[in-house]
């Protein structure tokens, strides 16, 4: 259990070893689909270390893209209605070039659709998409990754990138937060 400043306690569920090593699968995964002209665009904010690793483990396996960032903010919540808002759009020509979507967890799938529609609607040859975690939760949005980490419970998942109101992004595994007893 790590310790927290502010009586809570993160629950390992995912060690950074684990993480390591699966991002290297994936890695290997990717770098063996034939890319034309690749880009990735890592959603902002929460992929941002998943997409750190998976570009150098993708620059090990040979693999060279360009990368961009997409900002998306999700309003509303739940696995019904809701709006995804674009905060920061990628600034790179998109036309002709195979897209990877990476994203830290699939959830309701709505930022996922959302980010896959926008982008091939920028006239990408092709959009693959990428996560860590694949929530088992009942989804509203027809939505399978082309390229999965992990299957992850239905809780609520905090480091590795991800934030529980703005805390937690810094941990080098994925937990789960409990009060500290
Ligand atoms: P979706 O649009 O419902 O699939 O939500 C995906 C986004 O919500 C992810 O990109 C995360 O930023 C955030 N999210 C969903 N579940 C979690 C969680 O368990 N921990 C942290 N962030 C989450
Ligand atoms: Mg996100």
């Amino acid at each position: 259990m790590a310790e927290q400043p502010v009586g809570e306690t993160v629950r390992p569920l995912f060690t950074a070893e684990t993480i390591a090593t699966r991002i290297d699968a994936m890695a290997r995964d990717i770098a063996a689909c034939d890319l034309h002209d690749p880009i990735i665009v890592a959603v902002l904010k929460g992929s941002f270390i998943f997409a750190a690793d998976l570009i150098r483990a993708l620059s090990r396996q040979g693999l060279h893209p360009e990368i961009d960032f997409i900002f998306l903010a999700s309003y509303g919540s739940g696995t019904t209605g809701g709006e995804v808002k674009i905060l920061r759009d990628v600034e790179s020509t998109i036309e002709d070039r195979d897209v990877v979507i990476v994203d830290d967890i699939l959830d309701s799938g709505r930022t996922l659709s959302f980010a896959t529609a926008h982008l091939a609607g920028r006239g990408a040859r092709g959009v693959k998409t990428c996560i860590l975690l694949n929530k088992q939760v009942p989804r509203g949005v027809d939505v399978t990754p082309d390229f999965t980490g992990f299957e992850c419970p239905d809780l609520f998942v905090v480091g590795y990138g991800m934030d529980l109101a703005h805390c937690y992004r810094e941990l080098p595994f994925i937990g789960v937060v409990e009060p500290r007893v």
